[in-house]
């Protein structure tokens, strides 16, 4: 009988993004502030003891798949065989800034482990995460977060309270890689805009910045009457994430949130809207306790396999 499970893989929002110089290995350092939130993918995980063969399923064919790599990776360093399917159902727009591609990645390295009968400590799943891709680490520990260097090194903020959120995407699809190079950084850091981030990371909302909003608005300024709409309708803030293309609006009320997205519905059918909540690091991991309860000890991060010595 194969091991199974099935997973909710969430998305992520950036409250605030720098990006303040080139580095010598090619990547930018950054200083921002991730927040998951309850908009997620699902995801059906197979194991079966055997041969190694990772096989997955979905209505969308996503090029390099990094649902593979990390299956592949999470053998390797298991020194597990065998064939390992996944269904996955994705609700999280492609290329959009929120955080889908490598939430799947983190999902396949909470769970996997687990189900194999193999835990991985924190510190193996972070180094893995970090090799798969820049956001990958976040998405093992959820909640909001400070992130700095590459976006892999990261500090626990406060819980912030779950607000109501809108996420807007317009048909726009902008490259990381290009929106980076765009922003024509210099190899020596802006000292004046750490001191601004601070302010943001500490203070809450009123001074969030996206850096990558300059680059990708002159591109597309469509983008631009997104983020005017969604304050006009009482969003703070209103903010691209990450590369984009999404923008998102943070609301005080359900009510005033839902009145925005029908507006943005009614407005044009080019819209995709998606209603959201903030989704708080101790929520974040009750949901992967939940998760993997069949498969693990209750009290550890991450959680561990049950029967593991
Ligand atoms: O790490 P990840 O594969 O997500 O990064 C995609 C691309 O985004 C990188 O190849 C790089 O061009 C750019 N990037 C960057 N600085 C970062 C993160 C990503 O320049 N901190």
């Amino acid at each position: 009988m194969p091991a199974r499970i099935r997973v909710r893989s969430l998305a992520k929002i950036n409250l605030d993004l720098r990006v303040l110089n080139r580095r010598p290995d090619g990547y930018h350092e950054l200083r921002t502030v991730f927040q998951t939130i309850s908009l997620a993918d699902t995801l059906e995980i197979e194991y079966q003891r055997g041969p190694t063969r990772v096989e997955i399923k979905s209505k969308l064919n996503i090029p390099g798949n990094i649902i593979e790599k990390t299956a592949h990776s999470v053998l390797q360093k298991t020194g597990r065989t065998g064939r390992v399917g996944f269904v996955l159902t994705k609700n999280i727009p492609l290329a959009g800034g929120l955080g889908g591609g490598s939430s799947n990645a983190a999902a396949v390295l909470l769970a996997l482990p687990p189900l194999l009968g193999k835990p991985l400590p924190i510190g193996t799943l972070l180094e893995l995460a970090a090799g798969l891709g820049s956001d990958v680490p976040f998405f093992l520990l959820g909640g909001t977060a400070l992130g700095i260097g590459r976006g892999t090194e990261l500090y626990p903020l406060p819980d912030r309270p779950p607000l109501p959120a809108l996420i807007i995407r317009d048909e726009v699809h902008s490259s990381t890689a290009e929106a980076y190079q765009a922003l024509k950084r210099p190899s020596s850091p802006r000292e004046p805009d750490i001191l601004n981030f601070q302010a943001s990371a500490w203070g809450g909302h009123q001074e969030s910045v996206n850096d990558f909003e300059q680059v990708v608005f002159r591109q597309y300024p469509q983008l631009k009457s997104i983020k005017r709409k969604l304050l006009k309708l009482g969003a703070a803030p209103a903010l691209m994430s990450g590369s984009g293309s999404c923008v998102f609006g943070i609301f005080g009320g359900r009510a005033e949130r839902d009145r925005a997205a029908e507006l943005f519905r009614k407005e044009s059918a080019r819209f995709r809207v998606y209603p959201v909540t903030m989704v708080s690091r101790s929520r974040y991991r009750a949901l992967w306790r939940r998760q993997l309860a069949a498969f693990s000890e209750h009290t550890l991060w991450p959680p561990q396999d049950r029967y593991a010595e």
